[in-house]
Parts: C-alpha cells; sequence; structure tokens
C-alpha cells in the first residue's frame, strides 16, 4: 500500500480548452499556485484478490462515474507496465469536493504518485506530470509546490504537455482568502464547458492565440515579484476565461450574484491600496490573492459579508509526495 499526499492549486493564467480529448492534451499553457490547506491524501494498493477496483472517497464507497474515472486511470499505468490486478483506491479531501476548489487537480496528482508507486514504478516529476494529466488538466501543476507551469506542448502523444516548478514557495509568500459563496454542485464540469467553448465561442481562437503573451507576462511578474503586474494578469486571464465561457452557445456562466459582488469589492479594495486581487476558476467561489501582511484584514472584512458563507485561507503549498 502507498499513500501519497498532493496539494490543490489555482492558476493564475487560466488553462481552458483541450487539443485533444483522449489524451487531454491542453490548448493553452498556464501559471498556478499551490496551496497548503487544500489537499488530497490517496492510498493504493494493487490485490490480485479483487474482480475490480474499488474506490473509496471521503470514506464511502464512490458512485459508479467516479469510480470508472479513476479505473480508466488506473487502466493506462496497468496498460503500460503489464500490471494484471484491480487495485483498492481510498481518497480524502479536506475540503469540499466538487465546488469549485479544484479538487480534481489534488486528487488525481495523488492518485498519479500514490498508484504508479504502488505499481512499483518510480516515475520523475516530469513523467508523473504527464500521468497526472491524463486524469485531469490541473492535476499536471499539482505535483508541484509554490509557482508552476504548465506547457501545452507540440507533440501529437503529449510528451512535452507537462508542468514544471517555476518557483518554490518561498519564492513570493503569497497567501489566498477563498470566498465560498456557495457549495452547491457546478452543473457543468470543466471537460464539458471546454469543449462547448471550442466547438461554439467566436473568441475561441483569440484566447489561444493570445495566451502564450499572458504567460510570459505573468514569468516577467514572478521574476521582479510586481505585484500591480501579477494583479493586473491573473484578472485579465480569469475574465478573459469566463468572458469565452460566456460567449459560448448556451453561454456557460459560473457565477453568482456574489460571485461578482465580490469581484467589485475586491477591486475596490485594491484601488483603497490593499494588495489584493481575484482569480475565480469554473465555479462561484472567488479566490482572493494577496501579500500576506494583507490577508487577516481580508477576512475579517469578509466575516459576517452577505455574498460570503466562509473563507478558508492558505499559504503557498509544496510538492506532493508519498506519506509513507
Ligand atoms: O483540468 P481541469 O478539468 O481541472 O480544468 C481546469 C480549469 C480551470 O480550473 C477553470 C482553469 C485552470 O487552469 O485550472
Amino acid at each position: 500500500m502507498v499513500k501519497a499526499r498532493a496539494h490543490s492549486n489555482i492558476a493564475l493564467v487560466k488553462y481552458w480548452g483541450k487539443k485533444d480529448i483522449a489524451l487531454n492534451l491542453p490548448a493553452v499553457g498556464s501559471i498556478s499556485i499551490t496551496l497548503e490547506a487544500l489537499h488530497t491524501e490517496t492510498s493504493v494498493v494493487f490485490d490480485e484478490s479483487l474482480t475490480a477496483d474499488e474506490l473509496v472517497l471521503n470514506g464511502r464507497p464512490a458512485g459508479e462515474k467516479e469510480r470508472m474515472r479513476v479505473s480508466r486511470f488506473l487502466d493506462i499505468i496497468r496498460g503500460r507496465h503489464g500490471l494484471q490486478s484491480a487495485a483498492r483506491v481510498n481518497s480524502i479531501n479536506n475540503f469540499p469536493t466538487a465546488a469549485g476548489l479544484a479538487s480534481s487537480a489534488s486528487a488525481f496528482a495523488a492518485l498519479a504518485l500514490a498508484a504508479s508507486r504502488a505499481a512499483g514504478l518510480e516515475l520523475s516529476g516530469q513523467e508523473l506530470s504527464i500521468l497526472a494529466r491524463m486524469g485531469s488538466g490541473s492535476a499536471a501543476r499539482s505535483l508541484f509546490g509554490g509557482f508552476t507551469e504548465m506547457h501545452r506542448g507540440k507533440r501529437p502523444d503529449g510528451g512535452d504537455a507537462f508542468a514544471e516548478p517555476l518557483y518554490p514557495a518561498d519564492h513570493w509568500p503569497l497567501k489566498v482568502v477563498i470566498a465560498v459563496t456557495s457549495e452547491a454542485q457546478k452543473k457543468t464540469g470543466s471537460t464539458d464547458g471546454m469543449e462547448l467553448s471550442r466547438k461554439t465561442s467566436p473568441y475561441y481562437t483569440a484566447w489561444v492565440e493570445s495566451s502564450e503573451d499572458d504567460l510570459s507576462a505573468m514569468r516577467d511578474a514572478l521574476a521582479q515579484k510586481d505585484f500591480q503586474k501579477l494583479a493586473e494578469i491573473s484578472e485579465f486571464s480569469c475574465l478573459k476565461m469566463h468572458a469565452l465561457a460566456m460567449a459560448s452557445n448556451p453561454g456557460l456562466i459560473y457565477w453568482n450574484a456574489q460571485t461578482l459582488e465580490l469581484l467589485h469589492w475586491v477591486r475596490s479594495l485594491r484601488e483603497g491600496g490593499t494588495p489584493a486581487f481575484f482569480t475565480i476558476d469554473a465555479g462561484p467561489q472567488v479566490k482572493i490573492v494577496c501579500l500576506p501582511e494583507a490577508a487577516a484584514a481580508i477576512v475579517n472584512q469578509l466575516q459576517g459579508h452577505p455574498a460570503v458563507e466562509r473563507t478558508i485561507v492558505t499559504a503557498l503549498g509544496p510538492d506532493a509526495y508519498v506519506i509513507e
């Protein structure tokens, strides 16, 4: 049995759109930060006495859809290394699953690490990232701590579509305040949403073509630790991704009224001199990224704010690792 832990991440330069669904190749690169307070712990044991893979999620037998997704992922490892056995997988998130808090990122990163080790393989960080990508695009980034860049790659087999560490967490100790506005499950998952945008959004080509500029501007902002630049590029990439999604047909609206209210709230904070900006993934939660000295005051002000159900504060997290 091997147990591994991986932390969740949020993209500052976003990924939206796939070049190849089967290999899960992203149409654009992305840059993310790994989150210390949100993690998944997953244990895997391959057991010849099992007739099918078993999956326990947060203490309960998982639904068939989740079990099949994990089973298909394990097939990749089994197929490559001539392994026949089914596996027993036990996975626990320390945060609400599927509420737009990127549970698939930490889940597939932890699974890639635990399952490959349980199969007797010692994969490099790059190989693990490629493997995790097949489970979920954002999972490729969760193998690494701190600041991470995912490359879209050029090779048709996906051999160069992996994430790499840019800087460790202590390069720039940012904090993230997650404002949870709703814990309801999202209606359109990221894979379906991305495909709808690719097929129907008139902005899709512009989105893909402009992504390299955002990535290069973000690399500069991180190298210079220029917070104003970091804020501008991150909000630009986030709003551009949501504009792309909204311009799909039918339009994808991941926000609720509270999400929008908080965007204005964060902008006015920044205008007032607080070093903070927002980012939002395919869900209604607002992630407020700030310099460490600003975090406590932001949390205080959000306490009792009618738009916010609860807050989670986190520093930047470490690489994924094997626990036992
Ligand atoms: O790889 P997925 O299915 O978790 O998709 C991630 C999509 C976004 O969270 C919206 C953006 C991103 O880069 O994480």
